[in-house]
């Protein structure tokens, strides 16, 4: 590209900069003012971050949040974030026992987690989901009673939604924003059922230790040590001894590699828009018919 060609481009790119400006500024000169000042903390990118902010106007319009606009909801299994940091979830809780130790080890290790909780966990241990929320961990629904969701009728699928939320609501005080499905088991029904209906954010995983499977703690620790990486969703179970157990090294050992945790919510509050323009949509497994993730995963 010779000099005379880079100088016309760069002409017709800050032409079509100023024309677009006049245009926006004309149809209303606030989001203009907003467009140049925003600074949004949680939806910015911060220092150190590969996002480059530039004063165009044609630029950036791509990375600008619409603060009025509830963000739509969606099927989430990590963070687009290059932060290091990690949500660690447990599902299948409140457990009478386990729940309080695991809640004891996060306090001393200063770690906030999520929570999805049955139901009917809840009713048998309402105190121990207060706690939950009192420590300032996440708490979401996971259905009532663990059925496979696509499975079940439409009738029950609404008790199982319904109830839950009720129940974690009344409870603790905490407003229900996601929903993780038991299993991880969805299929179109049931997706647009939870994101229109009940429009509920739902939280799947990208680091499964398979915990269930009960490997023992050491096997726990080092499946999770070794998947995590920056908005990694963490998954486990707080209804198994030796996930439990598991939890010290994990947590030790993701810090003395960088990481630190948060909430699923605040995890995807860091989720940074691609910098090119989205791959088309590809037809995901979960569209299919009713899958299993992971066995008894979720
Ligand atoms: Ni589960």
């Amino acid at each position: 590209m010779d000099v005379t060609r880079i100088m016309h481009c760069i002409g017709l790119r800050a032409g079509f900069s100023v024309l677009l400006v006049c245009m926006l500024a004309t149809a209303s000169a606030e989001p203009i003012m907003g467009l140049q000042t925003t600074n949004i903390p949680g939806i910015w990118p911060e220092q150190g971050d590969s996002v480059v902010l530039t004063n165009s106007v044609a630029e950036t319009p791509r990375f600008l949040p619409d603060a009025n606009k509830p963000k739509a909801k969606a099927v989430h299994n990590s963070s687009r974030t290059k932060r290091p940091v990690v949500a660690l979830t447990f599902d299948d809780g409140p457990h009478g026992v386990l729940t309080p130790k695991l809640l004891d080890i996060l306090r001393a290790e200063g770690v906030r987690a999520t929570f999805f909780v049955l139901g009917q966990n809840v009713s048998l241990y309402p105190d121990i989901a207060r706690r939950i929320v009192a420590e300032g961990h996440e708490i979401a629904s996971h259905s009532w009673s663990h059925p496979s969701l696509p499975s079940v009728s439409a009738s029950r699928f609404d008790r199982e939604m319904r109830d839950t939320t009720d129940i974690i609501e009344k409870t603790t005080g905490q407003r229900v924003t996601m929903m993780r499905p038991p299993y991880g088991a969805l299929n179109d029904r049931v997706k647009r059922a939870l994101l229109e209906d009940y429009k509920l954010d739902v939280i799947l995983w990208d680091v499964d230790p398979r915990d269930w499977r009960r490997p023992g703690p050491g096997v726990v620790t080092r499946r999770l040590v070794d998947g995590a990486h920056p908005g990694a969703i963490l998954l486990a179970h707080d209804i198994h001894s030796g996930t439990i157990a598991a939890m010290p090294d994990t947590i030790q050992q993701l810090k003395a590699k960088g990481y630190s945790f948060a909430t699923v919510g605040e995890l995807l509050a860091m989720d940074e828009p691609p910098v090119a323009p989205p791959p088309v949509p590809r037809r995901r497994k979960a569209d299919a018919p009713p899958i299993s993730v992971s066995g008894e995963g979720g």
